[in-house]
C-alpha cells in the first residue's frame, strides 16, 4: 500500500540529444543574457573553446581552472573574472567539479547558469553545492543552486574513457539505489530511480565493449539525468555515509569508491528495504540485487576492492567507527560489527553478504 509522501519537483529545463550543444547560444539568449562566461576544468579547455565559439557574440571569456571539491579560492578567481568581463551568465562544461563551480558562481552573483555535463555525476539537476575552504567541506542545499538549464549532448561523452564511464555510471546508480529506500523517497522519484538503473545496466556493458556505441552512450546519459533527479529529491543513507568517511579519511578516488561500496551497502539493507531491493533486481533483470550489482561492476573492469584504490588495511576499524559515530539515517540501523564486516569484504573485493 502507498505510504503518505511529499513530492516537490525542482524546476529545470533540459535539452537532450546529439549535437544539441549548438543550442547553447539560444539558451543564453532565452536567459536575456549576452555576456556568458564559459567554465571548464584544465583538461576540458578544448571543449570550452569550441563552446566559446558556438556562443559567438554571447560569450565574453573562458575560465578553465575548475578543481575538485569546489575550493572557494577558485570560485573567487572566477568571480573576479566575471567582474572584469562584465559577465551576466555562466555556462559550465565538464564533470561535477566544473558544474560545482558554475553553481558557486551563480549562487554568489545571482546569474543564470547553463550546465553542459560530460560525465554521469548528475550534479547538473540538483540544488546541492559542496565547497571546500582550507580543506574543510561544507554542503548546502538551496533552490537557487539548481542550474537554470541543462544540455545533455551525447557526443560530448563519447570520448569519456570506458573505465571512467563505468565508475561514473556506478556512482550515479548509487544515487538511484539510495533514493529507492530513502526516508524522504516517493513513488515518482522511485519511477525515475528504477528507470535510471535500467538505463545504466543496459548502457555500461555496451560502453565498455564499444566506447563509441551511440545507443549505449545515449542510454547512459538518460540514466545520468534520472539518477541525478533521484539524488536531488532525496536524502542519501549508509552507502553515502561510508563513501564520505572513506573519501575523507583516506583520500580515495570518488567514483571508484562509490562503485566498490554500492553492492555491499545494498546487501546490508536487504532485510530492511525489501521493496527497494526488489526494484533494483527488476531494473537489473537479476534474481539477487546485491550480487547483480557486484557482477555488473566485475563485468565492467572497474576496481572491486578498496585495497586496489589505496585504502590501508588498518583503515577498516577506523572507518567503521567513524561511520557509526555520526550516522546518516538508514533503513537498517548500523552496528559496528556488521559495518566492520561489510568494510572488510569491500576492502578485499569479496562478494557482498547481507
Ligand atoms: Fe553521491
Amino acid at each position: 500500500m502507498l505510504k503518505p509522501f511529499t513530492y516537490r519537483a525542482l524546476p529545470h529545463h533540459v535539452v537532450f540529444g546529439p549535437g544539441r550543444i549548438t543550442e547553447a547560444r539560444d539558451i543564453v539568449h532565452s536567459f536575456g543574457c549576452s555576456n556568458a562566461l564559459v567554465l571548464s576544468g584544465p583538461n576540458q579547455r578544448a571543449a570550452a573553446e569550441r563552446l566559446y565559439r558556438l556562443l559567438g557574440e554571447r560569450a565574453v571569456g573562458i575560465f578553465s581552472d575548475a578543481a575538485m571539491h569546489t575550493p572557494v579560492e577558485v570560485t573567487e578567481a572566477a568571480l573576479e573574472l566575471c567582474e572584469e568581463l562584465v559577465a551576466d551568465s555562466v555556462v559550465s562544461i565538464g564533470g561535477g567539479s566544473t558544474i560545482g563551480l558554475g553553481k558557486a558562481v551563480a549562487l554568489n552573483t545571482g546569474m543564470p547558469h547553463l550546465a553542459i555535463p560530460t560525465t554521469y555525476a548528475g550534479s547538473e539537476v540538483t540544488s546541492v553545492l559542496g565547497q571546500t575552504r582550507d580543506g574543510a567541506k561544507t554542503t548546502e542545499r538551496r533552490d537557487e543552486i539548481l542550474p537554470n538549464a541543462v544540455i545533455y549532448d551525447v557526443e560530448l561523452t563519447l570520448s569519456l574513457p570506458p573505465r571512467l564511464s563505468a565508475a561514473s555510471g556506478l556512482n550515479a546508480m548509487a544515487h538511484a539505489v539510495e533514493a529507492l529506500y530513502a526516508k524522504d523517497g516517493n513513488p515518482i522519484v522511485s519511477l525515475m530511480a528504477e528507470e535510471g538503473l535500467r538505463a545504466f545496466a543496459d548502457a555500461l556493458p555496451r560502453i565498455v565493449a564499444a566506447p563509441h556505441d551511440l545507443e549505449g552512450r545515449t542510454n547512459a546519459q538518460y540514466g545520468a539525468w534520472l539518477c541525478g533527479m533521484a539524488l536531488g529529491a532525496t536524502s542519501m543513507a549508509l552507502h553515502h555515509k561510508l563513501c564520505h568517511v572513506l573519501g575523507g579519511a583516506f583520500d580515495l578516488p570518488h567514483a571508484e569508491t562509490h562503485a566498490i561500496i554500492l553492492p555491499h551497502a545494498l546487501a546490508f539493507n536487504v532485510v530492511a528495504a525489501p521493496e527497494a531491493v526488489a526494484r533494483v533486481a527488476r531494473a537489473l533483470d537479476v534474481e539477487d540485487a546485491a550480487s547483480g550489482l557486484y557482477a555488473l561492476a566485475a563485468s565492467l573492469d572497474v576496481p572491486l576492492a578498496l585495497k586496489a584504490i589505496g585504502m590501508p588495511a588498518d583503515g577498516i576499524d577506523q572507518a567503521a567507527s567513524l561511520a557509526i559515530k555520526d550516522p546518516y539515517w538508514n533503513p537498517r540501523p548500523l552496528d559496528l560489527d556488521a559495518i566492520r564486516g561489510l568494510l572488510a569484504r569491500a576492502y578485499e573485493g569479496s562478494p557482498p553478504e547481507g
